[in-house]
């Protein structure tokens, strides 16, 4: 099998062919999403809520990060695999940056990191590059940014977040970053970007016009209940059908119907 790379995806932006990109957290869940052929393997910190259980993506820590990533590689035969910089391990500190990169890339195996910010946190993306770790950058809603915003409502509706926006795609693309996700804007504010910037951009609540898409591989399955925003395609009712399994295998045991005599020594 040949490894996607971050040329492979910048020929894939070329030649205008739409990548696709899931999270995965552990082995398992990492082995069907690369089986099943996805583009890109993104390491999320929103491990922090989807396996953790946390409000929101600012506790997890970067040894727990690695402890998914490590877990992910492990799965990965194909996929491009970008693990997020979890909150307070990158932000103001370069230096930090550069240490908490090189500990995801050297301990779990992963290709590339990803940050949120544009401006404000330049340094750290030039730091972390000038180390040979590609970067992903992230814009619109940041989720580590959750307490500034006050919501979870679409960003960069108003020119001024729209034009800052604009102007940190491309001092991210200017950095050397090598794809950029855009979550939760105005679709024809993303379209934008895509065209302004070289580099791959891929979208989250961002309209169809970027060059690929991004979900939360538990949302998608419909594994994860209450979280159902517009931008949400839901591909299967995991949930339902695991609930039922459990159930008829209580059923099973209270019954006495399992094991039987072929599933006994
Ligand atoms: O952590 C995550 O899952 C993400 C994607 C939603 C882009 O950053
Ligand atoms: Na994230």
């Amino acid at each position: 099998i040949k490894r996607i790379t971050t040329h492979t995806l910048q020929e894939m932006k070329n030649r205008g062919e739409k990548i696709s990109m899931l999270t995965a957290y552990d082995f398992s869940m990492a082995g069907i999403v690369d089986a099943g052929g996805v583009d890109i393997i993104l390491v999320g910190d929103s491990a922090s809520n989807v396996m953790a259980g946390h409000e929101t993506t600012l506790p997890i820590t970067l040894d727990q990060m690695i402890y998914h990533a490590t877990s992910v590689v492990r799965g990965v035969k194909r996929a491009f695999v970008v693990v997020d910089i979890p909150f307070g391990s990158y932000q103001g500190n370069s230096s930090e940056a550069l240490r908490s990169a090189i500990r995801i890339m050297k301990e779990s195996g992963a290709h590339a990191v990803k940050v949120e910010g544009g401006a404000e946190i330049k340094e750290s993306v030039v730091r972390i590059l000038s180390a040979g770790v590609p970067v992903m950058g992230h814009l619109g809603l940041t989720p580590q940014s959750i307490y500034k915003f006050g919501t979870y409502t679409v960003r960069a509706k108003e020119d001024a977040e729209a034009q800052k926006l604009i102007e940190d795609a491309k001092i991210l693309e200017d950095c050397g970053c090598f794809a950029l996700v855009l979550e939760k804007i105005p679709a024809a504010l993303a379209k934008k970007v895509a065209q302004s910037v070289s580099i791959p951009v891929i979208g989250i609540g961002a309209g169809p016009d970027v060059d690929g898409q991004v979900l939360v591989v538990h949302d998608m399955l419909g594994i994860t209940q209450e979280f159902k925003p517009r931008f949400l395609r839901q591909y299967a009712d995991l949930r339902t059908q695991m609930l039922k399994a459990v159930e008829n295998y209580i059923d099973d045991v209270k019954s006495r119907d399992f094991p039987n005599e072929k599933e006994s020594y």
